[in-house]
């Protein structure tokens, strides 16, 4: 399954957010890719708030790596960030390969962690409308690709 959303302001990627934050159950990995400030964070944010009733800050995760959020008992949605990741050991060391079974993960910069990503990961791109703009203040195109049969039941935004 793919889809892909052009012209999107801040405003309409979170509520993309709220939309896929839908999806969250333990066992689901949101593993989102793109280039610095393309929104990844303000996507997971969107997830996270809209998950967890009344849940407060939600920091990025830029030098723990990851930041961990009740939704119920038993279940957390855990927020990486693995730009400064070391080695996929350091991820192990996390314990990462258990959050991927037990917990929703949403993970910016997967790139160092690809092979223990599971296949069945939804998979989002976001990507700056205008190639030739880095700025802060721009549209995105989103791609969300993904077998997870769960997201079968997406009808976009
Ligand atoms: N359409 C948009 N979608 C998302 N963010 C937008 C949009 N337009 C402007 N912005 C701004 O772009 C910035 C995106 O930052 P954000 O931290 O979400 O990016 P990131 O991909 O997580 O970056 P990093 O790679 O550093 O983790 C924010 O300052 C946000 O306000
Ligand atoms: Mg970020």
């Amino acid at each position: 399954m793919k889809w892909t959303f052009a012209s999107l302001d801040e405003e309409a990627l979170a509520n993309l957010g709220r939309k896929l934050s839908t999806y969250v159950k333990a066992g689901v990995v949101f593993s989102l890719s793109g280039k610095l400030g393309s929104g990844k964070t303000t996507l997971a944010r969107a997830i996270i708030r809209n998950a967890c009733n009344g849940v407060g800050d939600i920091p990025s995760p830029t030098f723990n790596l990851v930041q961990s959020y009740e939704v119920f008992t038993g279940f957390e949605i855990w927020h990486l960030d693995l730009y400064r990741l070391n080695s996929i050991e350091e991820a192990m060391m996390l314990g990462l390969e258990e959050a991927l079974i037990e917990h929703c993960c949403i993970i910016e910069w997967p790139g160092l962690i690809k092979q223990i990503i599971p296949h069945h990961s939804i998979h989002i791109q976001l990507d700056f409308q205008d190639i030739n703009s880095s700025s802060l203040s721009d549209q995105r195109i989103i791609t969300i690709k993904t077998s997870d049969p769960i997201m079968a039941s997406f009808d976009g935004l």
